[in-house]
């Protein structure tokens, strides 16, 4: 079976073909979800001169890109519209005007090609992304499925979820940010510091070089009354009382010490937090995902909190982190499975519940 995904939500058009083999398929079980195409266009540079995504931009940009992404997707796959068994697209949440693209060319396609159709939610498609695999996984070292139920940590650009996965489909919402999301303060102090849009990437990479101990930071929310509940506009605003005290870091070293600093406040967070989340639930497994999943010291952390409790840690190749359509295809099969259908009703919305 062969789902092809897309993806418009915010400022990433994209379009992947996932491939399920036949008997697989039909097992009950977690069968290999294989990339065949993975197409990202990206419009960060366009954006990065406003300091974040303009919707309005956006979703002319995604008008511009969407039938071009597709065609790339099926050359890369080798495929035609003809050898698609399913689409699958985002139909929420993000920016209306944004995913109303990739939700019309779905619709498109299937009635075209008189296709199934299934609309997605996005950070369903960011938790499951760890079930994708490669064709080398498929065929050489097999890629281990994670299991289920599993604990996921889902910290994306605008969501930052503890979230019990009791089996495709199943979510349950354990603890969430009340201000704004991990990516969001990533990318409002990298704002700070002059290190563009989105500045997530720019801040992992400068933090490596960088002393976690250089700049004292609060930890917030960490008392047990606080449970799983998580923030970081505090710690955005103490970045910015720092700055105003001490000016900008003068320096690449102390520009990479303020970073790494920034870094381990919010890694020793969403670590903490995980780790209340394993004792209260008792589940045997944690999944991390979402653009902030691409992060070196948040891998690490979470790989070394899961190794100390000899917990399965999984998190998906960076490229399966930040926005892409595999994930979406991978959701979406799942979906089908489940006998879910959309029609030509099918519409983009705004905000969706989980
Ligand atoms: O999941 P995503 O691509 O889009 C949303 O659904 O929001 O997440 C984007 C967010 C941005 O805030 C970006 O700065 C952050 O993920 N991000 C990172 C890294 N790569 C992307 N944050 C920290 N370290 C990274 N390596
Ligand atoms: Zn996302």
């Amino acid at each position: 079976m062969r789902v092809l995904g897309l993806e418009s939500s915010c400022d990433e058009t994209a379009c992947a073909v996932v491939e399920i083999t036949g008997a697989a398929a039909a097992l009950a079980g977690s069968p290999p979800v294989v990339v065949r195409a993975d197409v990202v266009a990206t419009q960060t540079a366009i954006h990065a001169r406003w300091g974040g995504v303009v919707p309005e931009v956006a979703a002319r940009q995604h008008v511009q890109n969407v039938i071009p992404v597709i065609a790339e997707a099926l050359a890369q796959a080798g495929l035609t519209l003809d050898d698609l068994d399913a689409v699958a697209v985002t139909r929420g949440p993000g920016l209306i005007g944004a995913l109303l693209v990739a939700v019309q060319a779905g619709k498109a396609i299937a009635f075209a090609r008189g296709l199934p159709l299934v609309g997605v939610h996005h950070l369903e498609g960011h938790l499951l992304a760890a079930y994708l695999s490669t064709a080398d996984a498929a065929g050489g070292a097999p890629h281990r499925p994670p299991p289920l139920p599993h604990l996921g940590l889902l910290v994306s650009g605008g969501h930052s979820s503890l979230v019990r996965v009791h089996d495709f489909g199943r979510y349950e919402v354990l603890g969430a940010t009340q201000d704004d999301a991990a990516g969001e303060a990533f990318d409002k102090v990298g704002k700070l510091l002059g290190l563009g849009y989105p500045a997530g990437p720019m801040i992992d990479q400068l933090a490596a070089q960088g002393n976690p101990r250089a700049v004292a930071l609060p930890r917030a929310m960490l008392g047990q009354r606080r449970g799983l509940q998580m923030s970081f506009s505090g710690l955005k605003t103490a970045a910015a009382a720092h700055l105003q005290r001490h000016g900008l870091p003068q320096g690449e070293a102390a520009m990479a010490d303020l970073c790494a600093s920034f870094q381990a406040a919010v890694v020793e967070q969403l670590v903490r937090k995980t780790a209340l989340a394993l004792d209260q639930t008792g589940l045997g497994a944690v999944v991390l995902s979402g653009g902030v999943a691409a992060n070196r010291g948040l891998r690490a952390g979470l790989a070394s909190l899961c190794g100390e409790r000899k917990i399965e840690f999984f998190v998906a190749p960076p490229r399966w982190c930040t926005d892409n359509a595999a994930m979406i295809a991978c959701a979406g099969y799942y979906r089908l499975r489940r006998g879910e259908r959309a029609d030509l009703t099918l519409n983009a919305v705004a905000s969706l519940p989980l």
